[in-house]
């Protein structure tokens, strides 16, 4: 796990010429109330956490544990957090939707969201009761950027009479302009369920535009696109899949569905990140490689260590603004809090409750792999 090491526990410079840990500024120490409370976590994190680091880490874990339960607070971590946050104080853990799930459900009075501002902005709207605070308020995301609720007014104008699914990577605003949401754990579904819905053999589904080209893959409904891309998953190629391929022979790939449709057509097996996590889990292949953001395949392999992971590592700089430090600041001082004006909330409700109201999935659904794209309106 890349971070900056800060010196702790066996370093001999003395604390009087050394600069303080973060914790340490903080006024949190390792020390034996710390020592006793979470130590034994550190296996779970021994691959990516040196002994020399984990002075550093451990107070924090102990201070973020003791501030949950006095608050009342859980802690929804997605499946890109680092593996300190994933593995140390994350309650429930998970992709886009079971997150969302979990936020609708959970009795917990504060949520913590260790993800991005559009998952936190989804756990606010299902749960208005509750306090939601997001740690660093910086942390966006390029799909979410890519559109406005505007954009979806102009397109709803352009289309009249044609359903508008948003995939949940956007904002209130634009969530509220939509008929109905979808993560990459239901896009299909959502996108048949939607045409059947309302007549129709056209749907639009915004706001990424490869999401959008490998749903069309996987259904008869035409799809019309909208030009957002990830970042991280826009990076790789299908001649990055030959290039790993040949270097690592026998090596499954498994790609999320927001990369480039070439991507899928030479992956294994494509899916939501929690799907590439059950895939790994239930299979156990020798060698993986997971196509996706860099973090995911720390918090899997450390889950299931007899497989060996290629690991070429795409970071999402939004994902990577949510640490351990700014946890416990927003857990300390109850920050930073997500408020969305009402009327905006309801509506955008709407769409994700008629997503969630769907039959759940009995099994993670996987995308087609090994097809050509097919053509898509881009608009
Ligand atoms: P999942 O819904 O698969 O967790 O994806 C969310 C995301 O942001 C992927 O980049
Ligand atoms: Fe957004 Fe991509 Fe980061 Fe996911 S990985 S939060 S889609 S920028």
């Amino acid at each position: 796990m890349a971070r900056i090491i800060e010196f702790g526990q066996g370093c001999d410079i003395p604390a009087a010429r050394r600069r303080p840990t973060a914790a340490e500024a903080r006024g949190l120490a390792y020390d034996a109330e710390v020592k006793a409370a979470v130590d034994h976590l550190y296996p779970k994190v021994k691959e990516f956490v040196t002994p020399m680091e984990w002075p550093a880490i451990a107070p924090f874990v102990h201070a973020i544990n003791m501030l949950k339960k006095q608050r009342g607070a859980v802690i929804l971590a997605h499946n890109y957090m680092t593996p300190d946050v994933f593995a140390l104080v994350g309650d429930f853990r998970g992709d886009s939707l079971q997150l969302a799930r979990e936020a609708a459900r959970t009795d917990a009075k504060i949520i913590v969201q260790a993800g991005v501002h559009f998952m936190a902005e989804t756990s606010k709207i299902l749960s208005p009761d509750k306090v939601v605070l997001i740690p660093d308020l910086r942390a966006g995301c390029s799909l979410a950027a890519s559109v406005t609720g505007a954009d979806v007014r102009l397109i709803r104008s352009k289309y009249p009479g044609l359903p508008i699914v948003t995939y949940v990577n956007t904002t209130a605003d634009v969530k509220a302009e939509c008929d109905i949401t979808c993560t990459s754990s239901n896009a299909v579904q959502v996108v048949e369920h939607v045409a059947k819905k309302w007549g129709v053999d056209r749907v639009i589904l915004i706001p990424d535009e490869f999401l959008a080209k490998n749903v069309a893959a996987n259904t008869h409904i035409e799809i019309i696109a909208w030009k957002g891309r990830c970042e991280v998953h826009e990076k790789f190629s299908g001649e990055d899949v030959r290039q790993i391929r040949d270097a690592h022979p026998g090596v499954i790939v498994l790609a999320h569905p927001e990369c480039p449709p070439d991507v899928l057509e030479e992956a294994d097996f494509a899916g939501s990140t929690s799907a590439l996590a059950h895939y790994v889990k239930e299979n156990g292949p020798k060698k993986v490689v997971l196509l996706t953001e860099c973090s995911m395949s720390d918090n899997v392999a450390a889950e299931n260590p007899g497989v060996e992971f290629v690991k070429p590592c795409n970071l999402c700089p939004h994902m990577k603004r949510i640490s351990l430090e700014n946890i416990y600041d927003a857990l300390l001082d109850m920050k930073h809090v997500v408020e969305i004006p009402e009327d905006i909330r309801v509506r955008a409700k709407a769409a994700i409750d008629a997503m969630l109201a769907l039959p759940k999935p009995t099994s993670f659904p996987k995308f087609r792999i090994g097809d050509p794209a097919v053509p898509v309106e881009v608009i």
